[in-house]
């Protein structure tokens, strides 16, 4: 098996990068947004502008601050990329045999105390249970027994290590040495092997192969460093989010995740204060940042996915506020992958393929209700959507569904590719509410001031912008992100019960999601 699947590594690296798989990065059309220019702004926004200290007087000067802004976040952009390649990880592991899953360890050997030692000496400990079946049994396919055994090895030599640390930094430990083993280059390259959403596939091997350097015929043993060197680099940006006290999104790299829990709080506010606060009928949507999630719930079968704005059209048709007929729907993002995606899925809803998303309820999350409603209720609005429920109850999910969008609804998808502070999205549309969801704790003031000042020339005249603020350490959720100066905040509304775990680390009165909405002021 191994010399099949290092033979398969080596062909495919040397023959198959690089080949388009679908018919992306055409050149830009005509009439597309483009970057500010100084006479884009009026001399009122740019006192604003002057007041975080954007160089407005001087048109070449201002080009250039702008030009090195968007080349900054772009480079971020780029190193967020590394992410995908934790998040597959994190899925491919998902697909291992339980007794291998790390979460279940660190269940009993930090969180309820087990002894490790004792454990060992007693056999009962489920590694050397396990050690024992691979040592006279078949693997299941695509482990490799002996490599495995040294991985055990290798693992029970890390619990070892990790007595009498705090239990969060034992986690963190423990969780690294796992994920960037040696062995989980294995488990990720069959991962990419027997993945059957080929952009995602190739967009993998591409990273893979931008790494290995120009030498023409690389050997197995290039791949598998190189990987493990992802692995490890991965790690180091990664490794705070899997601890429990450092939940947020903001900082480098700048990563594309999302998750359809963040539009939770929306379904709320817009049930509850909907018609006081949103336009009566809305006609023009920009979502900024949609993000699109490399992996989701608890398989690599599903292709990648953008959720937000599918969530969105279900709660604007729940509540009336939308006729889908006059619809339109852009969405702006930095990221190539995001712009990739929607290429992707509009691809696929021309032909009429089915797109779905898949949703997994978690256990914590389960404890909110307004996770559960939201959950619950995804989808059932959008006509023709094809709901399937899942209930059974996994280690890491309450309840799993997939939910098919009709192709009409992706191709009133329009992707803008570029940078919210630098591009001029107020060109030709008037948007009656735009909304930006965990992407302003990106931006530092200044960054946010133009950003600000472009969200107010894009919006219509009763036009909303909803922004939420939860999920952030750096940034205090009750401070709001953008300055009244340019846009009048008229509601902040706390959404209480987000998971515990993501909130620890804040006082309680701070814990919530935090949506803030904000009107074009007169
Ligand atoms: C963490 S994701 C959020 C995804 C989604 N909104 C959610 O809340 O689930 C942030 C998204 O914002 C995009 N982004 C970050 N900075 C940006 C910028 N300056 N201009 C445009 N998009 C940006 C990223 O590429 C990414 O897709």
């Amino acid at each position: 098996m191994k010399i099949y699947f290092l033979s398969w590594v080596y062909l495919s690296f040397g023959g198959v990068i690089g080949a388009a798989e679908l018919n992306i990065g055409q050149p830009k059309q005509s009439g597309e947004p483009s970057e500010y220019k100084l006479n884009d702004f009026t001399s009122q926004e740019r006192k604003i502008l002057r007041s975080y200290g954007v160089p407005v007087d001087n048109s070449a000067e201002f080009e250039s601050f702008l030009t090195h802004l968007r080349a900054g976040h772009e480079k971020s952009a780029e190193t967020g990329q590394v992410s995908m390649v934790w998040e597959y990880l994190l899925t491919a592991v998902q697909s291992l045999p339980t007794e291998l899953r790390m979460n279940k360890w660190i269940k009993a050997f930090i969180f309820q105390g087990v002894n490790i030692t004792e454990q060992l000496a007693a056999g009962k400990y489920s590694i050397s249970e396990l050690k024992a079946v691979y040592r006279q049994a078949q693997p299941p396919e695509g482990l490799l027994p002996k490599d495995l055994i040294a991985f055990l090895d290798r693992r029970v030599d890390e619990l070892k290590n990790i007595r009498g640390m705090e239990p969060n930094i034992a986690t963190t430990h423990l969780k690294r040495s796992f994920m960037t083993d040696r062995y989980m280059v294995h488990v990720f390259l069959e991962a990419i092997k027997n993945d059957s959403d080929k952009l995602r596939k190739k967009r993998l091997r591409e990273l893979i192969k931008s790494r290995m350097g120009s030498t023409p015929h690389e050997s197995v043993s290039d791949i598998e460093q190189v990987v493990q060197e992802l692995l490890i680099e991965a790690s180091e940006h990664e490794i705070r989010l899997m601890t429990f006290d450092d939940y947020s999104f903001e900082g480098d790299p700048l990563r594309t995740g999302t998750d359809f829990i963040y539009t939770a709080a929306l379904r709320e506010l817009v049930r509850v204060d909907g018609d006081s606060l949103l336009p009566e009928k809305i006609r023009r949507i920009l979502v900024i940042g949609p993000g699109v999630s490399m992996v989701v719930v608890d398989d690599l079968k599903n292709p990648r996915q953008m959720i937000e704005p599918f969530a969105l059209l279900d709660i604007l048709l729940e509540s009336q506020k939308i006729d889908l007929s006059n619809l339109q729907i852009h969405l702006l993002d930095i990221s190539q992958d995001v712009s990739e995606h929607v290429q992707y899925l509009k691809a696929a809803a021309k032909q009429n393929k089915p797109i779905s998303l898949a949703l997994g309820l978690k256990h914590s999350q389960k404890k909110s209700p307004i996770f559960s409603e939201h959950f619950r209720e995804l989808g059932r609005s959008i006509q023709g959507a094809v709901i399937t429920e899942d209930l059974a109850i996994t280690s890491f999910y309450q309840a799993r569904k997939k939910i098919q969008i009709p192709s009409e609804i992706v191709l009133k998808l329009r992707m803008i590719e570029g940078d919210m502070t630098t591009t001029n999205f107020s060109h030709l549309e008037s948007y009656d509410l735009i909304i930006c969801f965990n992407t302003l704790v990106y931006l530092n003031e200044q960054e946010r001031a133009l950003a600000g000042v472009g969200i107010r020339k894009a919006l219509s005249q009763n036009g909303c912008f909803i922004a939420n603020n939860g999920l952030s350490k750096k940034s205090d959720p009750t401070i709001e992100l953008l300055g009244n100066d340019y846009l009048s905040l008229i509601q902040k509304k706390v959404y209480k019960d987000y998971p515990p775990e993501s909130v620890r680390a804040l006082p309680p009165a701070m814990k919530g999601s935090q949506l803030w909405v904000y009107k074009k002021g007169s």
